[in-house]
């Protein structure tokens, strides 16, 4: 199995089960033609995102890593009445392309976007958040999953989701001396959840046309 047939795999479940979605195709253009790299969640994985939000009835949402809005936006698609979704980007030019995207969609009174690095943010938003975040979807720079994961935990609740992008990254997560700061990162995540007694947490693999990754899903229980 190589990753012609993921693809072409992933292309069949898109067709079959997602269908054609002429906003997000427009959010994609206007990202790739902006000059955005391709790492968005593809449309299977966006979809997945929608339906736990969905799931567990979220009505506040946090994302770190907006990207052009692409997962925020399947995120806001799963917000009832009064349903906020706050996303989170640290390069500007990203930050800009993605509230086009949010007006293009219809969805920027949904989607509540800052500007700025999510370390910088985070306190500021535990200052002044009244209400713990439903979900929590980590998809900024790996290094830093460690300390998003401590700020996720104290801004949730128990029965909250949080969600962790690009943990399996190739499989080089399994190598105990990589100098990769991205797989540091990850494996010093994987190191607090097996220590945390607040949470139970499980990884899936994933494959498909974006490659081998995979994500985390952390329940957050006490
Ligand atoms: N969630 C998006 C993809 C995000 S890609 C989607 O699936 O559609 C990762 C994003 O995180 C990039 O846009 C990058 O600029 C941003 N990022 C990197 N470091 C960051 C930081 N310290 N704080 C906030 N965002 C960051
Ligand atoms: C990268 C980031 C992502 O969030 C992703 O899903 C894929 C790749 C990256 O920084 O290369
Ligand atoms: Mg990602």
């Amino acid at each position: 199995m190589t990753r012609k047939t993921w693809t072409a795999v992933d292309n069949y479940v898109s067709d079959m089960l997602v269908g054609a979605d002429a906003m997000l195709d427009a959010v994609l253009a206007a990202s790739a033609e902006a000059g955005l790299p391709d790492i968005a969640v593809s449309p299977a994985q966006g979809k997945f995102l929608m339906l736990l939000a969905r799931a567990i009835n979220a009505r506040s949402v946090l994302e770190l890593g907006t990207l052009g809005g692409y997962s925020t936006i399947w995120l806001a698609r799963a917000m009832g009445k009064g349903g906020r979704v706050m996303t989170v980007e640290a390069d500007p030019h990203h930050a800009k392309v993605a509230q086009a995207n949010f007006e293009r969609a219809g969805l920027a009174a949904v989607i509540d976007l800052r500007s700025g690095k999510a370390l910088d943010i985070l306190p500021k938003l535990a200052a002044e958040e009244q209400q713990a975040f439903d979900l929590v979807f980590v998809d900024a720079d790996k290094q830093n999953i460690p300390d998003y994961f401590t700020w996720s935990l104290k801004l949730t609740r128990p029965g909250s989701l949080i969600i962790v992008d690009n943990v399996i990254r190739d499989g080089a997560v399994i190598d105990a001396r990589s100098r990769d700061p991205s797989v540091r990162g990850v494996r010093r995540f994987n190191e607090m959840l097996k220590a945390e007694k607040r949470v139970g947490a499980t990884s899936l693999q994933t494959v498909g046309f974006k490659g081998y990754d995979g994500f985390t899903l952390t329940l957050v229980t006490g």
